[in-house]
């Protein structure tokens, strides 16, 4: 009998690792949000139909491949890794509302205004941000000194707020259908996606005191060149993909009039963008060992992934 032939695509390789990355960050979520048996229970059943169930995980699995970059004791990554899963959980809910993209659909199910109602939404998006910042404050991460989660909460809340996320959203809603220039655009990107995904590698490697600056800032480098690759990417699916593929509503970018990659450059000159940044940031991880293949793994996921 032959061997197994070597994985070929990103999502093969990063086999080794998502499962248990999922499983892990599944059962943390899980244990974090209130029963829905709970009062109120509408906002509860609410909070947790908008989170469990569904999402790629790729901001925790950043934090738990940072971390095995760094040779970390998982235990200390969950609370990082909830913290940035659900603030993401949250910009989705807000993001869907009809002041807002207007969507329907979002990871193969009714959007959470659709399922509940529009006030449940906001609520739910209230609730799981300040229960993001629980997550860091309380929990192993804290095995991290106070300083260290201090800066956790430094970080994340820095790029969760109006420099970050929350920022490149107003961005993204003040340019529909106008015509940005192409650094406009990779501004409102960086803000709105990069934000976040570059926040998620910054915790995994602030629950370790000793990194060397060096080496931060390459894993810094990564994180913003695939947070830019990975909204790039995201912009071509809803051109290329199928609404029953991505989950959410295809095509939705154009009937927006939103600035998009390949709205400015075309969808060629789009993915070859995103492979450039990819490159970029592969070689920002050259000095670091196998432990940091799935971090590598990642990057190539983000241009390659189908949904
Ligand atoms: C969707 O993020 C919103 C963007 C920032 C592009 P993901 O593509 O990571 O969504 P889920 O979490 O897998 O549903
Ligand atoms: C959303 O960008 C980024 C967020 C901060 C949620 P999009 O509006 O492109 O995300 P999708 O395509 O709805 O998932
Ligand atoms: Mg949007
Ligand atoms: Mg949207
Ligand atoms: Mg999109």
């Amino acid at each position: 009998m032959s061997n197994p032939s070597p994985p070929t695509t990103a999502t093969e390789a990063l086999e080794a690792w998502l499962p248990a990355y999922r499983q892990r960050i599944e059962a943390a979520l899980d244990a974090i949000l209130p029963p829905a048996s709970t009062l109120p229970f509408t906002l509860h059943e609410a909070m947790r139909y908008a989170v469990l169930g569904n999402g790629k995980r790729l901001r925790p699995v950043l934090v738990y491949a940072t971390g095995n970059a760094l040779k970390l004791d998982y235990r200390r990554l969950d609370g990082p890794a909830v913290a940035v899963e659900l603030i993401h959980a949250y910009s989705l809910v807000h993001d869907d509302l009809p002041s807002m993209d207007d969507d329907d659909l979002r990871r193969g199910k009714p959007t959470c205004h659709k399922a509940f109602d529009e006030a449940t939404a906001i609520l739910v998006g209230d609730a799981l941000q300040t229960l993001a910042f629980r997550s860091l404050a309380e929990g192993d991460a804290a095995d991290a000194d106070a300083g260290a989660r201090l800066r956790m909460v430094a970080s994340l809340s820095l790029a969760s707020g109006s420099r970050g996320m929350v920022g490149g959203q107003a961005m993204d809603l003040a340019a529909e259908g106008q015509e940005l220039s192409l650094a406009e655009l990779e501004d409102l990107h960086i803000h709105k996606t990069g934000a976040l995904i570059r926040a998620s590698v910054m915790l995994g490697a602030l629950c370790r005191s000793d990194v060397d600056r060096e080496l931060l800032e390459r894993l810094d480098r990564y994180a913003k060149c695939i947070g830019l690759a990975f909204q790039i990417h995201d912009d071509i699916l809803d051109v290329e993909g199928s609404t029953e593929q991505l989950g959410k509503a295809s095509g939705a970018d154009v009937q927006h009039e939103k600035a998009t990659y390949p709205g400015l450059l075309g969808l060629q000159e789009s993915r070859e963008h995103a492979e450039l940044l990819i490159e970029r940031a592969l070689r920002s991880l050259e000095p670091f060992d196998e432990d940091a293949d799935c971090l590598r793994a990642i990057a190539r996921y983000t241009i390659e992934r189908q949904h």
